[in-house]
């Protein structure tokens, strides 16, 4: 029998389309972008990656969000409850509950090591702050950041930290200021990154910086690097893994589901790109190694702040921004957990926080570890951190968003998606059909195929 649907999430709703497109674009926009984005280009070579990453956005990202907002929307709950009723609703294995499962643990994963460099930001608002980088030159830049990172107690303290605010935001519940907050902070971040796009173009770089982003060069492609830029268009759009549909499920119904997944990807990718060219005429300008890791932003910006007028308050502005970008993005991948243990064990909210949010912080210490005393403590050539961004990003949330799109595009039936999603053009709805159905699950498989070498 199936089970009645909810006509709303037991958690609350979104009072407008724009609420959500904020919350949603709030999570999306975060590290991933400004601090994972630019290293990833210039570890893969740049342009060619580039382009792999913009495909893959416009063709798997955007019809994945489409599905993932509207199995959220019609479930109403929790990853793992929603796939529940889901499944009961269209008839099918309750294994599909799988989707919800491994997102959840995904979302804890991730969180754990990206507290660890939400540390970083923090620390280096103190950096920024107190003059660290004054007419710093890059090896100084290099220096500071290898010093930093290699003291287990400075990240463990910073881990700490970040991840005592963040799980007492989630804790209180009061993500609605937080949001209200983010509608002028996320602006305001997006205002300094054009500005320091600006610095850059006085660096004498910025052609050589541009022709690295965008002149393809597929010599550079290989199978691993498809990879990973597959696995950074799920991550940086929050997809594969139940963010979206949790807040999906707070959707009011007649919303565009299809406009506002484009508006949020094209925000994304937006802000992506600006960091790419903020940083690389700076990595050129100063001779500095594009490939260098995950340090690249803590080199190569304080070298911009350091040398410009009003760099102090601009550098320590830049910190905080990213701060508040990483928080939002951080409670997002949480909060599938939290509403999970509450939903379930009828916890109370501070305490469901509280055990997830210690679980987290004791795996997060993997990370810290792993930039100092345990760099050498390596599986498959990869460190703890490599090893769980690579499982997460480019395993379990591609996994996750062909579930998704096989769930979406198969199982569910179509006058449901048809009235669900509301694109009035029969053809657009087929293009849909059509990503959903073949092109993702194909797409997903031959990249994961591809890296491995098989093909
Ligand atoms: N997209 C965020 C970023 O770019 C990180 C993030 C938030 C995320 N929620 C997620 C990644 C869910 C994967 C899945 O920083």
């Amino acid at each position: 029998m199936a089970v009645p649907l909810p006509e709303q999430s037991m958690h609350g709703q979104w009072s407008s389309r724009w609420t959500f497109i904020l919350a949603a674009t709030g999570a999306a926009v975060g590290l991933g972008n400004i601090w994972k984005f630019p290293y990833l280009t210039g570890e893969n070579g740049g342009s060619a990656f580039v382009l792999v990453y913009i495909v893959c956005v416009a063709a798997l990202g955007i019809p994945l969000m489409m599905s993932e907002i509207l199995l959220g929307r019609r479930g109403r709950s929790t990853p793992i409850n929603s796939m529940c009723v889901l499944s009961a609703e269209t008839k099918t294995s309750q294994w599909w509950q799988i989707i919800g499962w491994s997102g959840t643990v995904a979302g804890m994963l991730i969180l754990s090591y990206y507290s660890v460099i939400g540390g970083w930001t923090l620390a280096y608002i103190f950096k920024s702050g107190m003059g660290t980088f004054s007419g710093a030159s890059g090896e100084i830049a290099a220096s500071t950041f290898s010093e930093f990172v290699g003291s287990p107690g400075t990240l463990f303290l910073w881990h700490t930290i970040f991840m005592v605010i963040t799980m007492s935001i989630v804790a209180g519940g009061v993500q609605g200021g937080l949001e209200k907050a983010v509608q002028y902070l996320m602006p305001t971040l997006f205002f300094l990154l054009l500005v320091m796009v600006g610095y850059s173009m006085t660096t004498g770089f910025f052609g050589k910086g541009l022709a690295f982003l965008f002149t393809p060069d597929f010599s550079k492609l290989s199978g691993a690097s498809m990879l990973t830029a597959m696995g950074q268009a799920f991550f940086s759009l929050s997809l594969g893994m139940g963010t979206i549909m949790i807040y999906g499920s707070y959707v009011p119904k007649g919303t565009s589901i299809a406009s506002t997944s484009v508006a949020i990807a094209l925000a994304d990718t937006g802000v992506a790109l600006l960091a790419g060219m903020a940083i690389f005429p700076i990595v050129f300008a100063n001779g500095m190694e594009p490939g260098s890791g995950p340090g690249l932003i803590f080199q190569t910006l304080p070298v911009a702040f350091g040398n410009m007028t009003g760099g102090i308050a601009f550098g320590s502005l830049f910190f905080i921004l990213l701060l508040v970008a990483a928080w939002t993005s951080s409670i997002s991948l949480i909060e599938p957990l939290v509403t999970w243990l509450i939903e379930t064990y009828g916890m109370s909210r501070i305490t469901a926080s509280l055990c997830s949010g210690l679980a987290t912080w004791l795996l997060g210490l993997g990370t810290v570890f792993s930039f100092n005393i345990w760099k050498e403590v390596t599986l498959f050539d990869l460190n703890f951190f490599e090893l769980l961004d690579f499982l997460t990003s480019n395993i379990m949330l591609p996994l996750g968003g062909i579930l998704i799109a096989v769930f979406a595009g198969w199982l569910m039936k179509v006058e449901l998606t048809k009235s669900e999603l509301n694109i009035q053009n029969p053809t657009a709805y087929l293009i849909w059909q059509t990503l959903v159905r073949y092109i993702a699950p194909v797409a997903v498989f031959i990249v994961l195929l591809k890296s491995v070498g098989i093909l």
